[in-house]
């Protein structure tokens, strides 16, 4: 199959740029395929918002800047943080335009949140479910595009590039081309190959590496696997965001409710067994300080009195206010027997979002020619060392616009016989790509080969690669990564691909380049904190692999 825009992920990345797409060039096909339903996004659970300056009286552009770079601790890139927060006021206005709703107060202006780290009230939200909202808002927007088609169910197994047509590719080959992907339709169960001149990524994060997470089960980091088995550039792996708020239910460990910061914001206070409000032992800005700093102090709470969670007292709510911003965390506390007004929430921190990914240019482009990535998957130097809450949903709509607008032009530009990666696509054609190889596979005989793998590897990268590092700790996570990886090559090699084998394989590239990432970091910075170098170094640098 041939596209003229090949979007990897439906989430708000890829589904904003498609429609931009779309819109632009009415005349070109897009096709966007995710890998189970179309919805089932990290995208779909965000609850807190959407982080934009809309109210010009009492905030700035300069303050969500000056926050967005005290988060990031050193390591934001100044010029994309500007960018992003000065361009995603438009950005907003346009997914208003195409549908999504925020909640207004009673003058009719947007009622604006608050969370860890941001000076002023400028959340805009959709009660406690604002991605669930964004995501239909856009669905629907997609549905009405005749030009683009969703493969949902269809699982990309790789990029594909010039190795895949039987050139010599390295880290150092300095004009890696994509061509489009392999993909394993589990429909069907074949592996079909979809070749287009432009590829988006928008294939989300990776909190699946870790035990407790609040990322769906498609979270697993395959884009950013791909791109480093296709020998792209990786950055800043180390830097993965634990939320301070997932609840804490026993028994519940691949996929926990998050308690969305706002709720600290509208008055929420942390308390440990004790009943002690403990956040102002810790910071200054207690309970709203940024995300790095409060999982830190819950941990250590948590260490020093033996428990598995903390609480987030919200008793002295009024249940009215409580249910109208966050329906759905009433609820949901309801339905396991907690009533907010008489019992504290127990909550503990999860793997949450990764800060680092698939390097980008401010374009969104990444070091592979032809191929751009935008959302959780990138890492464009907006979040440096950690990520200012309710940022992610901004950045995401900002450069999937920022990679449209290139995409265009680039794609408007290139004819077969003028030089540039895309002239080298349509001279390459379709019938040089070679089908995927499945000669010598079969299907595997015992999953547990697989589901043990995973489960050790979560194990060990919450175990020895969480909240608190240290050197020991990151030795050892890496041997065992290395026996986990050798074992999984070696069933890879003989056993047809299933999405369960690729997404074990993804993630155990993702966890070896999170040890890599943080063993190369001598210091200690925003998310990572290592106790053998528990300052921060001089030298601000970005780590790429
Ligand atoms: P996603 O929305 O995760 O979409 C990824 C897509 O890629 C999916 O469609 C998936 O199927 C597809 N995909 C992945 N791998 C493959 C493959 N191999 N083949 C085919 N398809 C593939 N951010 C904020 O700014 N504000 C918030 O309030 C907020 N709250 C959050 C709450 C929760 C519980 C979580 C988990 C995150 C929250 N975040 C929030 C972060 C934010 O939601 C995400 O960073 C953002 O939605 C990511 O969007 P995305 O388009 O990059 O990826
Ligand atoms: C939340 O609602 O607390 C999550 C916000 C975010 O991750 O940006």
């Amino acid at each position: 199959m041939q596209t003229d825009f090949l979007v990897i992920g439906s989430g708000i990345a890829g589904l904003t740029y498609a429609l931009k797409v779309a819109n632009a060039c009415p005349d070109k096909t897009i096709t966007i395929v995710t890998k189970t339903q179309s919805d089932e996004t990290n995208t779909k659970y965000a609850q807190g918002g959407i982080a934009a300056v809309m109210d010009f009286d009492k905030d700035s552009f300069n303050k969500h800047i000056e926050d967005t770079l005290i988060a990031g601790d050193g390591l934001c890139n100044k010029e994309i943080v500007e960018i992003v927060v000065k361009e995603g006021v438009e950005r907003i206005q346009e997914i208003i335009e195409w549908g999504a709703q925020f909640d207004k107060d009673k003058e009719g202006g947007f009622s604006l949140g608050r969370e860890g780290g941001h000076s002023e009230f400028r959340i805009l939200h959709h009660k406690d479910v604002t991605g669930k909202e964004m995501e239909r808002a856009l669905l629907e927007a997609i549905s009405r595009r005749p030009n683009i088609q969703m493969l949902s169910h269809c699982f990309v197994l790789d990029i594909i590039t010039q190795h895949h047509i039987g050139f010599l590719v390295t880290k150092s080959t300095p004009d890696i081309e994509c061509y489009g992907v392999y993909v394993l339709n589990l429909n069907t169960q074949k592996i079909e190959k979809i070749s287009s001149p432009l590829t988006l990524l928008a294939t989300g994060g990776n909190g699946q590496v870790y035990r407790t997470t609040t990322n769906p089960g498609i979270a697993t980091g395959d884009g950013v696997a791909m791109v480093y088995r296709a020998k792209g550039r990786i950055e800043n792996m180390e830097f993965i965001q634990f939320h301070p708020t997932a609840l804490y239910e026993p028994g519940v460990r691949g996929h926990s409710f998050l308690i969305t910061e706002a709720v600290r914001g509208d008055g929420g206070i942390l308390r440990n067994q004790e009943g002690d409000a403990f956040m102002v032992r810790y910071d200054a800005r207690k309970d709203l300080a940024p995300r790095d700093i409060v999982a830190r102090a819950i941990d250590n709470e948590m260490k020093i009195n033996g428990t598995e969670h903390v609480y987030l007292d919200c008793r002295h709510f009024s249940k009215e206010k409580f249910i109208e911003h966050f329906p759905n965390i009433y609820e949901k506390c309801l339905s396991i027997g907690i009533d907010i007004q008489q019992h504290m929430i127990p909550v503990a921190p999860a793997a949450h979002y990764s800060c680092g990914g698939i390097k980008t240019d401010e374009w969104g482009r990444t070091s592979i020619k032809n191929l751009y990535a935008a959302g959780e998957c990138a890492s464009t130097g907006l979040h440096g060392a950690n990520r200012l809450a309710s940022n992610s949903l901004l950045e995401a709509m900002v450069f999937a616009h920022r990679a449209y607008q290139q995409s265009v032009v680039a794609i408007n530009e290139a004819t077969p016989t003028t030089s540039s990666s895309i002239s080298n696509y349509l001279k390459v054609g379709l019938d040089e790509i070679p089908s995927w190889k499945s000669e010598g596979t079969n299907v595997p005989k015992e999953m547990i080969l697989i589901t043990q793998s995973v489960k050790e590897l979560k194990l060990l990268m919450s175990d020895y690669v969480g909240i608190v590092r240290n050197n020991e700790r990151l030795y050892r996570a890496m041997k065992r990564i290395d026996l986990l990886y050798e074992e999984t090559e070696a069933l890879y090699e003989k056993t047809s691909v299933s999405p369960q084998l690729c997404e074990l394989r993804n993630m155990i590239t993702v966890a070896y380049l999170i040890v890599k990432c943080a063993d190369f970091r001598q210091e200690s910075r925003g998310l990572h904190f290592n106790t053998d170098y528990p300052n921060r170094s001089e030298r601000t640098q970005n780590i790429v692999l």
